[in-house]
């Protein structure tokens, strides 16, 4: 993250401002109210000042008392009107400073959302959800928060003070001059503040979210910290980290509250002298008391703010810290490849495209349906419909998962992946997806090089399985159909039916409709395979990838399953992760690999006399070690 992006507090505000551009009219709105409400609020002092020169008049017998009483009379009168503009007009700022405040939060969580949604997998690696989820509710939280309170109150004290600026410099310049210091000073003794309080705050916020996100990965995984009886322990790292806050805090507010007791000091100093020179001018006969009257009342005003200005700074501060974690994800890199695959934006952020600092899928065209984004690149004829081409990969800077992988599958062909576990299946199909850019030579789907694909129309003629079924809460029919919400019921029974699931779908009080909880968690492990099957047949794509996909059912289960899969792959190219070998035992070719090398490529019958992977497997698999087999555990 470039530091120089942040080059002061304002500046982080000011793109707040900018990428909320939109809110202009609200933003409109409320700066109207503020300043009806502060010229309502001024001429209070000008009545009261009337009312208090009318009655020190009637005092020493200048004017007679039944004027005098009507005019003090109408003078409060004036006060009242005065007074209930300032209530009503302020309430109504307040109404569009809620209705401002809440939309700039839709559109920075929404922004944020889709940002996330077009980071690369591999910043998804290195982050833990419950923090990413932490982050963006704090940041946005005190952003809105900031601004609500500008909104409904302090700008309007800001446009009184200026107001009492110039008037005061009508009756009295040194009064201008001193309250003109106040200013620059406060704001020069915030700043000596800031850069501390950020840091700590920084602090501070980098515990809660870590606490925070193992906080979500605990509450997820629920069942793992009971069985091990790590409710205590996980509980002790919580409270450890948030405790941690408390000695950071108390350094913050120590530091902060120092630098208030001087800031106020200088204020009250100020004010000092303000309050001589009136009384003083007042007693010399330059000012009438009526004069006084005024000047004091509007040197009050004047004095809200820098009062309130602890308060405001405070929250400002937050919001900066806020927008700065905000903006810190917001410019992460993206891949344009996979911001075109979300160029279609949400409707309530409909400037998005044109936003500051956006993603950077900003600008691109938008449209309602991702997958007619871009035209349609059809396969070259003839091409093989995936080719790996000496491709070397590595998730982190280190030793490489694979090595020269190199293999091609044709249309229609099915292709078994076979191999050690960690040997680097998963990451083929990965790779495959386009989730990962390899580090050397090219993966070509269709003729084409996957990196010139849109990842839109790459993936949406790979449907896969994974290994760990990955399904959402909800619905079973909403899972199945997660790739096509618009399915008809029949498609995604006839899904179901091949995936083998029908029949224990309808066993549910709910059917189709039964929820299924957090990642499925209501379902048995076969289940959850057989629903994650069904969800990739109903996407009914050219390219099948099926990695384990069956690995948790029982024989029976998997033989139903795999006649479904059978009479699918039919007219379809495959690619197949499996460690049951029976499920591989048809397929046209399988690789084999070793330690992130291809060790063979070949048709079963001639790898099954090689000596290679799969002949170990295939001896391991007939003299009924099962238990080594069970993990592909014959490296050596
Ligand atoms: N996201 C990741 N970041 C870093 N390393 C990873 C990541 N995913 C996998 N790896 C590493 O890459 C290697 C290959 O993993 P991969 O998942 O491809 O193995 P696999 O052949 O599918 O194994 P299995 O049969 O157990 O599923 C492993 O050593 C693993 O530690
Ligand atoms: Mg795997």
């Amino acid at each position: 993250m470039p530091e120089c992006a942040y080059a002061g507090p304002v500046s982080s505000l000011l793109r707040i401002v900018r990428f909320t551009r939109s809110l202009a009219p609200l933003y409109t709105a409320v700066i109207v109210c503020s300043i009806l409400t502060a010229v309502a609020a001024l001429t209070v002092p000008f009545l009261i000042g009337n009312a208090t020169d009318t009655v020190a008049g009637a005092v020493s017998g200048e004017t007679a008392a039944g004027t005098a009483v009507r005019t003090v009379l109408l003078l409060a009168a004036a006060v009242l009107v005065a007074e209930l503009i300032n209530t009503v007009v302020s309430n109504v700022g307040g109404w569009f400073g809620d209705v401002m405040s809440n939309r700039m939060r839709t559109i920075l969580s929404v922004r944020y959302y889709d940002k996330l949604l077009h980071l690369p997998q591999r910043w998804f690696d290195g982050e833990i959800t419950g923090t990413i989820v932490a982050r963006l509710n704090r940041s946005i939280t005190e952003i809105t928060n900031f601004a609500k309170m500008m909104s409904n109150s302090f700008a309007s004290m800001l446009i009184t003070t200026v107001a009492v600026l110039v008037i005061s410099a009508w009756y009295a310049w040194p009064l201008t001059v001193l309250l003109l210091i106040v200013f620059p000073v406060y704001v020069w003794l915030t700043s000596l503040t800031s850069v501390k309080w950020q840091r700590l705050e920084g602090e501070k916020n980098e515990q809660v979210d870590i606490a925070s996100g193992r906080f979500a990965e605990v509450v997820g995984q629920i069942r793992v910290v009971k069985s091990f009886v790590r409710e205590r322990g996980e509980l002790e790292d919580f409270s450890r980290r948030f405790r941690s806050t408390d000695a950071t805090t108390r350094e913050q507010s120590s530091h902060w509250h120092r630098m208030d007791i001087i800031r106020r000091a200088f204020l009250n100093l100020i004010f000092f002298g303000i309050y001589a020179i009136i009384f003083v001018r007042t007693v010399q006969g330059e000012f009438t008391l009526g004069e006084m009257v005024l000047l004091i009342q509007l040197m009050t005003m004047a004095k809200a703010p820098v009062e309130s200005m602890s308060w405001v700074i405070d929250a400002a501060q937050r919001a900066i810290a806020g927008s700065k974690d905000y903006f810190r994800v917001m410019e992460t890199p993206v891949d344009p490849r996979t911001a075109a695959v979300m160029a279609a934006r949400p409707a309530d952020a409909p400037d998005a495209g044109s936003a500051d600092g956006g993603s950077a899928a900003a600008g691109a065209t938008t449209a309602v349906e991702t997958l007619t984004t871009s035209a349609l690149i059809e396969p070259v004829p003839g091409a093989p419909v995936v080719a790996f081409r000496g491709v070397d990969f590595a998730y982190e800077d280190g030793d490489d998962v694979l090595h020269d992988i190199d293999f091609r599958l044709e249309r229609g062909e099915k292709i078994a992946l076979v191999g050690e576990s960690g040997g680097g299946k998963s990451t083929i199909v990965n790779l495959l997806l386009g989730l990962y850019e390899p580090r050397n030579g090219s993966i070509e789907v269709g003729g084409h090089p996957s990196s010139d694909l849109p990842l839109d129309q790459l993936r949406a003629r790979i449907g896969v399985v994974f290994q760990d079924a990955s399904l959402f809460s909800g619905t079973i029919r909403e899972n199945i159909a997660y790739g096509r919400p618009e399915a008809s019921d029949e498609k995604v029974l006839e899904a179901a039916r091949r995936a083998n699931a029908d029949a224990f779908i309808l066993r549910f009080p709910e059917g189709y409709e039964q929820v299924i909880g957090e990642r499925g968690l209501k379902l048995s492990g076969g289940q959850r395979q057989r629903i994650a099957v069904a969800r990739a047949i109903l996407k009914d794509a050219p390219v099948l990838v099926l990695d384990e996909a069956t690995s948790a059912l029982d024989t029976k289960a998997e033989i139903q399953v795999q006649k479904g899969l059978d009479e699918l792959m039919a007219d379809r190219t495959s690619l197949i992760i499996a460690h049951r070998l029976s499920t591989i035992a048809e397929v046209d070719r399988i690789v084999t690999l070793r330690e992130g090398h291809i060790d063979e490529i070949g048709s079963p019958e001639q790898l099954a006399s090689s000596g290679g992977i799969y002949a170990q497997l295939l001896d391991l698999q007939h003299s009924g070690d099962t238990r080594r087999l069970a993990r592909y555990d014959i490296t050596g």
